[in-house]
């Protein structure tokens, strides 16, 4: 867009202040709240008035996709794309030709489709498991997950997506006391299966009610509304190209708060694994770096970029201990997690549509060993190298929705608290 036109695109007043949307995975750590996604929307439709024409929009990492209805609301095409493939399933079932389906078939069919596909696992003991899911389970979880093609008219997808967000029941695993580190093994729930698809159950028209009472009544009164096109993949970031230009990036990318998706989506990963449903790519931000041997080379490269990230790493080498310092543990963590995120973003920026430049972000602040992890000032530096500027795109939030503490809580120098903030980056 041209210069010119960003003043008209400030002045637009946002219309979606109230809306919010409830939450519907098992572990929502990182969806955005309500006052943060009003604020995003805000920036979109406001787009949409100063291009005058619909627009589309991209988040490469879009976890739960709160912006699906929104996006259909106000007749756009919004691509997200995620890694983890329970995401791909499970938003699926949210958008509105989900909703009319759940409605037309009703929940009791579901539920008894649910019922009949999983009928093996009634008398099925508990064992106790080293896995995720015990040897008895995941044979007949897999037959139920096939079985679910088989009644009609219950739509394939939507029961797929109860099944999936009911998985965890039928799992072992254990918490520990950092609520996105789960551990594999242990016993699985023993909860009835009619009260576990129930939940699921509740959780999608909790979802749908929220949603109705926010986008759909008017999406299906206004005749003015032409429907939205939800496209949904679950591709490395680093290399989604989307079928046709975008106008606006909004995504929230993983924080290097060391959150470890694979584990906390455990459950569920392991059996999409075993369907052979998952792509073999590590998540950005993973806690694994065995074997991530160009860490030197990549560092001179983002500091490169980042002349601040140069300081950061400077400084995380320093305060390495014991094994770390042979391993280069964090220096190796810290290198990789920002050469994934630039090499995503830089993807993501090839999709916008020629002499667009439009790309909002959420930053979660966080902290290692008393060290600031100024995120956005990377991210700042890196959009400057690539031709944008970055400005405030909201107001910046105290803390994180959950109120969660960092990695680096025990240290004396760090408040526990994250805040998150959003940026715009325009060029
Ligand atoms: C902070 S969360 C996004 C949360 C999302 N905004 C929501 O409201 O649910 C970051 C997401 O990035 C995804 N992710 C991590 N590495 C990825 C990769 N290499 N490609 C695509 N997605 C990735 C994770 O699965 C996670 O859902």
């Amino acid at each position: 867009m041209p210069h010119g036109d960003v003043a008209e695109y400030r002045a637009v007043t946002v219309s979606t202040s109230t809306r919010l949307l409830p939450m519907l995975l098992p572990t929502e750590y990182a969806s955005f709240r309500g006052d943060v996604l009003s604020e995003l929307c805000g920036h979109v439709e406001c787009l949409k008035t100063s291009l005058r024409r619909s627009v589309v929009l991209l988040d490469p990492m879009a976890g739960t996709a709160p912006l699906i209805p929104f996006v259909e609301f106000i007749g756009s095409t919004g691509y997200f794309n995620d890694l983890n493939t329970l995401h791909l399933f499970v938003n699926r079932a949210r958008t509105v030709a989900a909703y009319k389906a759940f409605n037309a078939v009703g929940p009791d069919s579901l539920l008894q489709a649910l019922m009949k596909a999983t009928a093996s696992l009634s008398r099925l003991q508990r064992r106790p498991t080293d896995k995720w899911i015990d040897e008895q389970t995941l044979p007949r979880l897999l037959a139920a997950w096939h079985r679910l093609a088989d009644f009609q008219p219950s739509p394939t997808y939507l029961l797929r997506a109860l099944f999936l967000l009911s998985i965890r029941s039928f799992a072992s695993y254990t918490t520990s006391s950092n609520p996105t580190w789960l551990k594999p093994g242990g016993l699985r729930s023993g909860a009835p299966r009619r009260e576990v698809f129930n939940r699921a159950l509740s959780k999608l028209q909790r979802y749908y009610s929220a949603a109705q009472r926010y986008y759909f009544p008017a999406y299906e009164n206004q005749t003015s509304a032409k429907g939205g096109r939800v496209v949904l993949s679950n591709v490395d970031a680093a290399s989604y190209r989307t079928k046709s230009p975008v106008d606006i990036i909004v995504t929230s990318p993983p924080f290097c708060n060391r959150v470890d998706w694979r584990r906390l989506y455990g459950p569920e990963g392991y059996f999409l694994e075993a369907l052979g449903l998952c792509p073999k790519h590590e998540y950005l931000g993973t806690t694994a770096v065995r074997g991530y041997d160009d860490s030197e080379s990549r560092l001179l490269a983002l500091t490169d970029i980042s002349p601040y990230l140069g300081r950061f790493l400077i400084e995380v080498r320093k305060t390495q201990i014991h094994g770390e310092r042979s391993s280069d543990y964090y220096v190796k963590y810290f290198v990789r997690y920002f050469d994934g995120l630039f090499t995503a973003f830089d993807q993501a920026i090839s999709n916008l549509r020629r002499g667009h430049g439009r790309f909002l972000f959420v930053v979660q602040d966080n902290a290692h060993r008393g060290q600031g992890i100024r995120i956005h000032t990377a991210l700042t530096e890196y959009f400057s190298c690539r031709g944008f500027t970055v400005s405030s795109g909201g107001k910046e939030r105290p803390r994180h929705h959950l109120g969660l503490r960092n990695v680096s809580r025990k240290h004396p120098m760090v408040s526990p608290r994250q805040t998150e903030s959003i940026w715009l980056a325009e060029r």
